[in-house]
């Protein structure tokens, strides 16, 4: 089967505005059909850390904007409680495009697989090359999927920063919605207290690099 890729539809030109604007009409792989649009990453031009999610979800496929919806919001709460102003980060996603199947009358939620997480690799490197964050906090297993460039087991890498083709600083963590899941029973909760303060305590470890590297991250 032909392999395909987001690679031909990125621009010469590598600012980000540029690569959003390619990214609309990107059909490196058979996800588009389904996606209202893609939703490419945002945040400042000048982050210094740079977050990395799944895929957008059904919020997040209508507004266009990644990381809007509830699993946005648990992202949002950690990063005040880590010091990490959303606003001084850039938030992006793995796969740029909503994969889904229909339960009833709702957009559930399908996990991409590799080649689509693969094809979509050239969006997440091409923002890599225009940001040179200080530091990239991969967020479940598809983000380290694809900053590994294969297959990963997120708990033996959590809390760690290692070398990927992404950058040399990439800390890996759990995804918020894995958190969120905790809170949906009572007889969770005292577990997804503590998934929510060791996911707080990743993030403070990726303030804790920017603060060795420069003074401005997180004020
Ligand atoms: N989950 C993700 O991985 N990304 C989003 O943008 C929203 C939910």
């Amino acid at each position: 089967m032909e392999q395909r890729s987001a690679a031909a539809w990125i621009p010469d030109t590598f600012d980000l505005p540029s690569l959003a604007h390619a990214a609309a009409a990107c059909r490196g792989c058979e996800l588009y059909r389904g996606a209202t649009q893609t939703v490419f990453g945002e945040g400042d031009a000048h982050a210094r850390v740079v977050l990395i999610g799944e895929q957008p979800g059904d919020k997040e496929d209508r507004a266009g904007r990644p990381f809007v919806g509830p699993a946005g919001g648990v992202l949002d709460r950690a990063l005040a409680d880590a010091g990490i102003a959303r606003g001084d980060a850039y938030v992006t996603n793995a796969v740029k495009h909503f994969k889904w199947a229909l339960r009833g009358k709702r957009r559930i939620h399908k996990k991409p697989n590799e080649r689509e997480i693969m094809a979509c690799n050239p969006w997440l490197l091409a923002e890599l090359t225009a940001l040179n964050p200080a530091a990239v906090v991969c967020m479940g297993t598809t983000a380290t999927h694809a900053a590994f460039g294969h297959a990963v087991r997120v708990h033996a890498l959590r809390g760690r920063f290692h070398v990927t083709r992404l950058s040399p600083h990439t800390l890996v963590t759990v995804h918020p919605s894995a958190i969120l899941r905790l809170r949906a029973r009572p007889e969770w909760r005292d577990d997804y207290a503590r998934e929510y303060t060791n996911f707080v305590a990743d993030l403070r470890r990726a303030r804790a690099l920017l603060d060795v590297n420069g003074s401005d991250a997180g004020e």
